[in-house]
């Protein structure tokens, strides 16, 4: 099983329980200012419990959520079904959508980059730029890869527990030449078994490592651009920090599609 299909199960949202709803209107804001997301059907890729998706809804008629992960979907079910978005199973290596079905695609939260070095990724970006129309963005929110390479190579970065819910959850990165790699443990609070084994840890609890792509952004642009899609815009944040400043908190890059012939 890879890393990804142990990581995102039901136990995923109480590890990241500070990524919440106005974390993700404010992300939504963000991309829109860099590029106009008027681009309707729109594709959250790597939807997740579906915390944008509501934002998303607001301006337009048609949003559809993809995710891979079962338990993820199911959490979302909710969401979709208030915000009028279609919710559906699928990898983003071979989306099952049809060729220049979309206005905008958005890989949220760093919903990319799972797949080894950047370069293993190509098969993603092309199945984007497949589905998206002449036109259309790509959004992509990651982290600052630059500024995730220099903090890592600087200090050491201890083993930190803490506690979500019934989860005790044990994080370390580290790099890994142009990964960084996230050792998680997560493991049952005492007398939390049965809550925590209903979010899918059992009692012995759960161990992976996340992987994800580090990058310089000339050579995610130049990898888009083999798929016909071109850098429009980017920013450091989602409070508009500049893309220029070494300390900005994301990427938020835009791609926009070339016209189909
Ligand atoms: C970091 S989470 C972000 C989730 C969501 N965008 C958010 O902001 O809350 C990445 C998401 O990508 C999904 N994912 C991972 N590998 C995938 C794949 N091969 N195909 C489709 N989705 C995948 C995970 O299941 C997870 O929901």
């Amino acid at each position: 099983m890879s890393w990804f299909e142990t990581a995102f199960g039901a136990h995923y949202p109480l590890l990241y329980a500070h990524r919440d709803a106005a974390e993700a209107a404010a992300a939504v804001g963000a991309l829109e200012r860099l590029a106009p997301l008027g681009g309707d059907p729109c594709l959250d890729l790597g939807c997740g419990a579906g915390r944008h998706l509501a934002f998303l809804a607001r301006d337009r008629r048609q949003v559809v959520g993809l995710d891979l992960s079962m338990a993820l979907l199911v959490a979302a079910g909710a969401t979709a079904a208030a915000a009028g978005a279609a919710l559906v199973r699928g990898d983003m290596r071979r989306l099952p959508l049809r060729d220049g079905r979309f206005g905008a695609v958005l890989s949220l939260f760093t919903a990319f980059g799972y797949f080894g070095p950047l370069r293993e990724h190509a098969g993603v970006i092309a199945e984007i730029a497949r589905v998206l129309r002449g036109g259309g963005h790509w959004y992509l929110d990651y982290l600052n890869c630059a500024k995730v390479r220099r903090e890592l190579a600087a200090a050491d970065a201890p083993r930190r527990w803490r506690e979500s819910g019934p989860l005790a959850i044990g994080e370390e990165r580290s790099l890994a030449g142009d990964r960084v790699v996230k050792q998680v443990l997560v493991r049952p609070r005492p007398g939390q078994a049965a809550a925590a084994a209903a979010l899918g840890v059992p009692a012995a609890g759960l161990a992976y490592a996340e992987e994800v792509a580090l990058f310089a952004p000339d050579e995610l642009d130049a990898l888009a651009a083999a798929h016909g899609l071109r850098r429009a815009a980017a920013a450091g944040g989602y409070a508009g920090e500049s893309f220029a400043d070494p300390e900005a908190p994301r990427w938020l890059l835009a791609y926009r599609r070339e016209e189909r012939s």
